[in-house]
């Protein structure tokens, strides 16, 4: 090309041009060349839908736990590259671990190496590294860093706002400049979010080793466990919490109740201690005062159970000293006491059938002999570090039960479970005896979590087999048990933490793994719903694969609905059991347990409800019925499995998934998503004839929304695994409707036997009749307060009496000179112990608002 004059000029023309335009769009910030600006810009760049997507895969791949850096490894070993080729022949690597100044070894010699020596040699090292290191609690993650559209929309949107309220022209005209500083902003959000990630994975990574090497007893050096310990667990200020027993009164305050030694605070270390000493079984409930009424109705039903654990229930001071006097009551009452009818209303109208008080046919029908508790109550309000006082979230109250108990077979219990075997039946089931960590399954509801999420909590556990701590310390990389579970499969609820079974012998490091990340804000708050999913989390995260989930999935427990014209569904094949109550059915169909109380509804009555279907197709006394009696217990529907939303390895590219749940839309309605925007009651579907459901769980608006209905035919959740293909494109709707095979899915049902019908009646009674009506029986206090009354007065009458018979001594003498005076004196005696008797028993007893005064009992007088 020839230079010409025109051409220059033309040039020079256009590059005028085109930075007037710049400039004066700068400088005049006029909207209509900035906005035309902005279209031309964001067609091609960055801020355009294509460009979010871009940067959302790059952003996730940065993320994924595959590209996961070990720093302390890498600044543990130190790569030495002359070393490198001079070993080549040799076939072996030479690394230097550790800085100049230790003693260097070759992975070889390293793997010779006695673990507490490695365990020494790599936490010196790093403590030398990193002197200053500490727990962070103040982390911020943000999740929305994979959705960058997301993240702009919101940020426009602000801008928007912004310049509204400022009153600037044309405020909804984003900029560029506008664009660049979201930007900015997304990339300080990303930065941080990353550098977040790097740390909490780093802790960690540090704990587990801290595990492998201390909590496994490898190395000695008590000064370094202790110095590693309060750096990675601040908040545990090596307290004990004080145990107190609820009937005896007997406090243990210094070690574990049935410890063989005591714990001496600032001597022994306390995880040491904790791991010896750990000892029985028993039941475990995190509770406070709101916990009392389903606490006492628990303990009731425990002994229906006949239950021979020992119970402590863990505290923070929270329970008052009334409160803890019914549980008290609830434990130690002689059964006649404990089953009197007068109590509670329930005896008589609910299942008159069943005569509680007769304890003989009680006992011979139902096998319960109401065994009396031995209840405890621990507090662990000064465990905690003062500083971490209001950062431990309410849920994380449970978590540090399970670490501060003294059982080492622990069964913790919610304060609203229902157990229905024998508790101590739970420690004898194969899963328990076999990994000590037995833990239930949610709902499969059809709720599904995010790639952020899942990909997160794989970050925090031990992921690289190669070139990483785990490998110089033989950690068990973590498998499919873990990465492809159901939450780790997409979808939002995997366990149900109601009943969790765990030997903490075994699983000391997993238990104490769930305290750092309850700490963390975000993203665990939001990404798990209270504890629920922590406690295989935090196993994972431990290196601790080592726990079962119990086979089946939550049921719905309650009664099947065989009524034509009161199911959803009513021209399926399914079945449907509706519910407010989830519950764990074993490998052998053995109904273990249900959650949330023995009510039909825990929430409301039945008036809230009475215009809902199916109850508006029912007679008021029969719906009325349904909420005043306790759950009847016949049928139980474990909805067939949810399909894998996410493949194990949590796939970056998010195609397959967002098609997935594309599909649903495709799909025939199921009556909640049918009803879900109507507001008009007569446009509410109730029941669907012409297909089956689309999902195994629909959800409810009654008791609050907490009823679900169970379906155990399911239209297949998934034909278009053979259409979609492993490597195929998009879902071909067509092919994938036409492949669309109505109820192949199918889920469990299960109908229990006569007996066990009633037996759960019977127990659904005993529960439902709990209340804070007791008769009177003393506490230890009022008892020693009524003896040492009863003394004082004895003395003072003694005294007294004394004093008169020295009178009538004197006077006997004056008036009837020798006669006998001893027998003159019992006699007095006598009636003066009378009198005592008499004045003890006016004597004004302690009694409380809601206590029913024992009927005309005496107390018995202290010989
Ligand atoms: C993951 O789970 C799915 C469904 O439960 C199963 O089909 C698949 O084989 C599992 N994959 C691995 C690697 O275990
Ligand atoms: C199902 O119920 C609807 C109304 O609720 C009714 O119109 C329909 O006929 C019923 N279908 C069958 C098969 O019973």
């Amino acid at each position: 090309m020839r230079l010409t004059i025109r051409r220059i000029i033309l040039a020079s023309l256009a590059f005028f041009i085109v930075t007037s335009c710049i400039f004066t769009y700068i400088f005049s910030g006029s909207p209509g060349l900035s906005e035309m600006m902005d279209v031309v810009y964001q067609r091609q760049d960055k801020f355009s839908i294509e460009g979010f997507r871009e940067n959302d895969i790059s952003v996730r791949r940065e993320l994924h736990y595959s590209n996961k850096q070990d720093h302390i490894f890498e600044d543990f070993v130190q790569s030495d590259q002359s070393k490198i080729k001079q070993n080549k022949q040799s076939g072996g690597i030479r690394r230097r671990l550790g800085s100049k100044a230790e003693t260097t070894y070759d992975l070889s010699e390293w793997e010779q190496l006695p673990i507490g020596e490695q365990c020494g040699a790599f936490f010196n090292h790093w403590r030398q590294k990193n002197p200053d290191w500490k727990y962070s609690k103040d982390l911020n993650y943000d999740k929305s860093i994979t959705d960058k559209g997301f993240f702009f929309r919101l940020q426009r949107d602000r801008v928007r706002e912004q310049k509204k309220s400022a009153k600037r022209p044309n405020p909804d005209v984003i900029t560029v400049e506008d664009n660049i500083a979201i930007e900015e902003e997304y990339k300080r959000i990303v930065d941080m979010t990353m550098a977040t990630q790097r740390n909490m994975v780093e802790t960690t990574s540090l704990i587990r080793l801290f595990g492998k090497c201390f909590l496994e007893k490898n190395n000695k050096d008590a000064e370094l466990y202790e110095d590693l310990a309060k750096r990675f667990f601040p908040y545990i200020n090596g307290q004990l919490p004080s145990f107190e027993n609820a009937v005896t009164g007997e406090s243990v305050v210094d070690g574990y109740p049935g410890a063989t030694k005591p714990y001496e605070f600032g001597k022994d270390h306390l995880f040491e201690y904790m791991q010896d000493n750990s000892n029985g079984k028993g039941i475990l409930i995190s509770a406070s005062n709101r916990h009392a009424r389903d606490l006492i109705k628990l303990i009731r039903l425990l002994r229906g159970l006949n239950n021979k654990l020992p119970i402590q229930i863990v505290h923070k001071g929270d329970i008052t000293a009334k409160n803890r006097d019914y549980l008290k009551m609830a434990a130690s009452h002689e059964v006649e006491d404990f089953l009197d009818e007068s109590l509670a209303t329930e005896y008589k109208s609910i299942y008159p059938e069943i005569n509680l008080q007769d304890v003989k046919e009680i006992k011979k029908t139902f096998g319960s002999e109401f065994p009396k508790q031995d209840l405890w109550f621990v507090n662990i309000k000064e465990t905690i570090d003062n500083s971490y006082k209001y950062e431990f979230p309410g849920y994380a109250n449970k978590l540090l039960a399970l670490f501060f108990c003294s059982f080492r077979d622990v069964l913790l219990f919610d304060a609203d479970t229902i157990p229905l075997i024998e508790p101590e039946e739970f420690f004898r089931m194969k899963e328990y005896t076999s990994k000590g960590a037995y833990f239930f399954r949610d709902r499969s509801l059809r709720d599904f979590n995010d790639y952020v999420e899942t990909n997160y909590f794989t970050n925090l556990m031990p992921t690289r087999a190669q070139n990483s701590m785990e490998q110089l310390f033989k950690i068990p990389v973590v498998t499919a048990h873990t990465l492809n579970n159901t939450y780790m499969a997409g979808w939002r609820h995997l366990q149900e933490s109601g009943v969790v079974a765990i030997d903490k012998s075994k699983h000391f490091l997993g238990i104490l793994m769930t305290l750092p990340i309850s700490v963390w804000r975000e993203p665990v708050r939001s990404s798990i719903w209270g504890d629920k999913e922590l406690y295989w989390i935090a196993f994972s995260a431990a290196g601790d694969e080592n726990y079962i989930f119990n086979e089946n999935e939550a049921a719905s427990v309650g009664e099947l609905q065989v009524s034509r014209n009161l199911v959803s569904y009513n021209n399926s094949m399914t079945r449907e059991v509706c519910s407010t109550h989830p519950g764990h059915v074993s490998a052998d169909g053995q109904l273990l347990w249900v959650n949330s109380g023995f009510n039909y509804c825990k929430k409301n009555g039945h008036f809230r409800d009475r215009n809902k279907f199916p109850y508006t197709n029912m007679n008021n006394n029969d719906l009325r019925s349904l909420f005043d009696n306790p759950l009847h217990i016949t049928h139980a529907i474990v909805p067939p499995p949810l399909p894998n939303l996410r493949s194990v390895g949590n796939e970056i590219d998010n195609t397959k998934e967002t098609e997935f749940k594309k599909f649903w839309k495709v799909r025939p309605k199921d009556v909640d998503e049918i009803n879900e925007y109507v507001t008009d009651a007569d446009q509410i579907v109730n029941q669907i004839d012409g297909w089956n459901p689309q999902k195994g769980w629909v959800k409810t608006s009654i008791c609050s929304g907490y009823m679900y209905c169970a379906f155990d035919v399911v239209d297949n959740y998934s034909p278009f695994h053979e259409v979609f293909g492993p490597n195929s494109g998009f879902l071909d709707y067509e092919k994938a409707l036409s492949k669309f095979s109505p109820g192949q899915d199918k889920g469990k049902f299960f109908e229990f036997p006569k007996e066990k019908v009633n037996y759960y009646k019977f127990l659904s009674k005993v529960w439902v009749t709990g209340s804070t009506k007791f008769k009177l029986i003393e506490t230890q206090e009022e008892k020693e307060e009524r003896e040492r009354t009863e003394r004082e007065r004895n003395e003072k009458i003694k005294k007294l009496s004394d004093q008169k018979m020295v009178r009538l001594k004197s006077k006997l003498k004056q008036v009837a000179g020798q006669e006998d005076p001893d027998a003159k004196e019992s006699a007095e005696k006598e009636q003066v112990a009378e009198n005592d008797v008499v004045q003890v028993q006016n004597v004004e007893r302690p009694q409380r608002k809601d206590h029913r005064p024992e009927p005309g009992n005496p107390l018995e007088k202290k010989s």
